[in-house]
């Protein structure tokens, strides 16, 4: 055998057993590195006649592809071999349970609406919404609150500099009401929605933050009179408050977009009488709270969302959503609703699992 052939055979047979990446590596070095035994004769090509350099061009050159070769191939396998190494110890349970990790929760605000909107889907109501950038007509002159309108002023709007292309005010909503506009506009009569979402006004206490929620809700239809309003409402308060003897007070009330308008207080019955809702029940005169304010829908918002008010009548009610949550969870300030301070989340969240159904009861579990 020639030296070159020696050389050949030591290195293919060397490569062929290395055992692992690093001393393929050390073996790449050795034969085909700078210092290299086969780079080191590819240089002595330089100083042969040409008639050996034709002889031995050929033999060095194939020398170094095959070895360089035989280094890609091993590597090749000694990579697959790893990697099958590695899959066989990483193995996953998936029957362990998962790993204590931080938890999000869900805020009461959008517990509250969910809740809402599940009692009310019961009823055939969908959920409606429309902007929060409002124009003055949809927000005040379509409900019956003209430029001079009283009512107008008592709402605190936030306006923007912009009128719109109608020329129009615009301006954060100040209620949920001008939802009802959209929704006879758009998709006419009859109709049974409730819009829950964020109202603005100028206005900050522990009561009241200049951004709140509230829920609207609206019925168009044939032949819609007080009795349909009075039993919606306490059908939906008996449901979001999970008791039966919930009472409910009508009082003659004045909202431009209602006729006639009623203001409702709630209350609840036991032994002793009518109680407040969580409040100092025994007192004379403490056994309502005021909740919400609503109404048989004016015939001229009716008109003015364009439809027929000989032939469509309706009732609408509003409410606030943050106050509902207050009263059914035991908050005291409605401020801390939005600072996001994590103990609070904590404490007033909910667990993602914890879906309101009304036959597991729309409330919390413990
Ligand atoms: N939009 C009223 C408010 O913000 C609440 C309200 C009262 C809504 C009576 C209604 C209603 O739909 O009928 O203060």
């Amino acid at each position: 055998m020639t030296d070159l052939e020696h050389l050949k055979t030591d290195a293919l047979t060397r490569i062929e057993n290395a055992p692992d990446a690093a001393a393929l590596e050390a073996l790449r070095i050795e034969f085909l590195g700078k210092q290299g035994s086969i780079s080191g004769l590819m240089k002595t090509l330089g100083k042969m006649t040409p008639e050996e350099r034709q002889i031995q061009g050929p033999l060095l050159n194939g020398l170094r592809t095959e070895t360089a070769d035989a280094i890609a191939a091993r590597k090749a396998v000694i990579e697959d071999a790893e990697l099958e190494a590695r899959l066989a110890t990483e193995s996953l349970d998936l029957t362990l349970p998962a790993p204590e990790a931080p938890k999000g929760s869900v805020h009461p605000v959008s517990q509250v609406m969910d809740e809402l909107a599940e009692i009310f889907a019961d009823l055939g109501f969908s959920v409606a919404t429309g902007p929060e950038i409002e124009d003055e007509w949809h927000n005040f002159t379509a409900l019956n609150m003209a430029e001079t309108h009283p009512a107008r002023a008592m709402h605190d709007t936030f306006y923007f500099p912009d009128v719109d292309s109608d020329g129009r005010r615009m301006l954060l909503r100040t209620h949920t009401s001008p939802v009802q506009i959209r929704s006879m506009v758009k998709q006419g009569a009859p109709i049974r929605i409730i819009a829950p979402g964020r109202v603005y006004r100028s206005d900050s206490d522990a009561t009241h933050t200049p951004m709140f929620h509230q829920v609207e809700g609206l019925v168009i239809d044939r032949d819609i009179h007080l009795g349909h309003l009075k039993w919606t409402l306490e059908t939906f308060l008996k449901a979001f408050f999970e008791r039966e003897d919930i009472v409910l007070r009508l009082r003659p009330s004045y909202f431009p977009f209602t006729e006639p308008s009623v203001e409702v207080d709630v209350g609840w019955q036991d032994v002793n009488g009518r109680r407040v809702l969580g409040g100092d029940g025994d007192a004379p005169g403490h056994g309502w709270m005021e909740l919400l304010g609503s109404g048989m829908v004016n015939a001229r918002v009716i008109e003015f969302a364009g439809l027929d008010a000989q032939e469509w009548q309706g009732f609408a009610f509003g409410v606030g959503v943050d106050r509902l949550a207050m009263l059914k969870y035991g908050m005291d300030d409605l401020r801390a609703f939005f600072d996001g301070d994590q103990r609070w989340l904590d404490h007033y969240g909910f667990s993602p699992f914890d879906q309101p159904t009304l036959s597991a009861g729309v409330g919390a579990k413990a």
